[in-house]
């Protein structure tokens, strides 16, 4: 198993001598997919730990840091919340961070509340996830961030009166589907079929959800997978299928034109609209700097896409957390620093809402367009600084 120790700056080492509190390394356990399918998730996400870590190493105010990762291999839960206990009772993190998978994130909510060690989210999506532990943060996303708004936009400005939607079957699926569907009949749309695709782990054949699909000729399409090569199947298929000429519009989070995938997708995915918090193609002076220091540690032709970002946001917010308590971790410290934190992040300004422990953060419009013969995202809409729709409006478990 990695471990990986962090001396947290020069400056700090100083301070590391000047007391007994940070004497000791304060111990982080990652849970990650590091094997099978959703490596490359597990990859995205240290390597955005990692870059905030190298530039950042003063942050943690003198304390030095150990992670130790764990492989969560599966969206099942199971390998997940054994990883958790044996970190929280054999290793004595102070702290838990990663959790790619809701249903992984989920499993080990008991854990994390009987053994009073906090959890920050770097990427599960599922809206009601916090309200399992009082000790659960969250700095990526819920997938009512990009479905709700998605649906108000669909109809008012894409002009859709009906839509039919395709999702992975599973927790942040069917959320992804219950947001869209909110936000598209508030505004007035129908929505002709919700189909289950299959599950996270293997990409189905979504030829025939498809087809179905194309025979219910809705005017938007809204498609929810858990990125990764599952979305480059969605725009294969979509495009084999004519669904584009057939007048169908593809839309969904933007889960579904990952940076880290676009290149990989026929040229036809021009024209994509999705809802999303992070592109790599944001034209911000803090953006474009960070994918500038990605490129310089990483490869030129590496990218940072939104599991990467909150990689470095949840590396960025535990460093403020230790700092704050001055090394001395307890639970109730580390939710109190957490509740309210705001941070400069290369997706723009983010902040831990302090009532739902959920992320705020502007929700974008995105467009996929090609220039110069490689696909793109162009910012065409913004709605800021949004809260968790699902918890603002008390909807289902997020009451
Ligand atoms: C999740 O399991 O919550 C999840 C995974 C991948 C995504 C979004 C959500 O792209």
């Amino acid at each position: 198993m990695k471990k990986l120790t962090v001396l947290a700056g020069l400056a700090a080492a100083a301070c590391l001598m000047a007391g007994p509190a940070s004497a000791e390394k304060i111990k982080i356990g990652v849970v990650l997919p590091y094997s099978g399918g959703a490596a490359e998730f597990g990859e995205q996400i240290d390597r955005g730990m990692n870059l905030f870590l190298s530039q950042n190493a003063d942050a943690f105010g003198g304390h030095e840091i150990e992670l130790i990762k764990r492989d969560s291999k599966r969206p099942g839960g199971d390998i997940a919340k054994n990883a958790v206990q044996e970190l929280i009772t054999r290793e004595r993190v102070k702290l838990l961070t990663g959790f790619v998978f809701s249903p992984n994130a989920m499993a080990s909510a008991p854990l994390v509340t009987q053994g009073k060690v906090p959890m920050v989210i770097m990427n599960a999506g599922t809206a009601w996830i916090p309200s399992l532990s009082p000790y659960i943060a969250r700095v990526s996303f819920t997938m009512w961030h990009s479905g709700y708004p998605m649906g108000d936009y669909a109809f008012n400005t894409l002009g859709c009166k009906t839509a039919a939607i395709g999702f992975t079957d599973y927790p942040p699926g069917k959320d992804s589907r219950d947001a869209f569907t909110t936000g598209f009949e508030k505004a007035g749309g129908k929505v002709l079929e919700a189909l289950p695709m299959g599950g996270p782990r293997e990409v189905p054949d979504f030829t025939p959800f498809f087809q179905r699909v194309k025979n219910a000729a809705p005017d938007c399409f809204y498609v929810f997978v858990p990125a990764g090569n599952h979305s480059v199947a969605v725009v294969k298929t979509y495009t084999s299928l004519g669904m584009g000429d057939a007048g169908m519009k593809l839309i969904g989070p933007g889960d579904i034109t990952q940076d880290t995938k676009l290149q990989d997708m026929p040229k036809e995915a021009a024209g994509m609209i999705t809802a999303h918090h992070y592109s790599a193609d944001y034209q911000t002076p803090t953006n474009q700097a960070f994918v500038k220091a990605w490129k310089d540690a990483y490869g030129a032709d590496t990218t940072p896409d939104f599991m990467g970002v909150a990689g470095y946001d949840g590396m960025a917010a535990i460093a403020h957390a230790i700092k704050a308590q001055n090394g001395e971790i307890t639970a109730e410290g580390t939710m109190e620093a957490l509740a309210g934190w705001t941070f400069d992040s290369p997706r723009g300004s983010i902040t831990i809402d302090p009532e739902t422990r959920d992320i705020v953060h502007d929700a974008n419009i995105h467009k996929v367009v090609l220039k110069d013969d490689r696909l793109g995202i162009e910012v065409i809409g913004t709605i800021p600084q949004v809260k968790d729709p699902c918890k603002a409006n008390a909807i289902g478990k997020c009451k």
